[in-house]
């Protein structure tokens, strides 16, 4: 898919969705965005729930709304400097996993997620 494409996409969700997207400042850089859904297919199954990101961010372990476990994320863009890390317990205690672009279905699914800066250059 190209890059305008997912950036499309993404809005529209975001917009369909409303209060579930996470809001994000504007004027902030983005730092990235994913899109969880409780189906365990790809490409993604409608719910679909999208979570934005803007640098500077918490590196604080999330839980889902209502604890929901998901079964599928895609990863349509994410800044290198970044991790985005998956786990199978709402409180992060697994080991997690760091995942990559595109859609994917981990094993145990996703009750939580981190994100962190380790490669952050400034
Ligand atoms: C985190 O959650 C797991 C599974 O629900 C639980 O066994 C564990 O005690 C929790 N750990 C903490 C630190 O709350």
């Amino acid at each position: 898919m190209h890059f305008s494409t997912i950036l499309t996409l993404a809005s529209a969700m975001a917009l369909q969705l409303g209060a579930h997207a996470a809001a994000v400042e504007k004027r902030l850089p983005r730092l990235g965005a994913f899109g969880v859904s409780q189906t365990r297919a790809c490409p993604l199954q409608q719910p679909i729930y999208v979570y934005e990101y803007a640098e500077g961010e918490g590196d604080d372990c999330k839980p889902f709304f209502d604890n929901t476990v998901f079964q599928t994320v895609d990863v349509f863009f994410w800044d290198p400097k970044c991790l985005l890390t998956l786990y199978e317990t709402h409180n992060c205690s697994d080991p997690g996993v760091v995942t990559g672009p595109d859609c994917w279905t981990p094993d145990g699914g996703i009750a939580a997620h981190r994100v962190t800066c380790p490669f952050k250059t400034s």
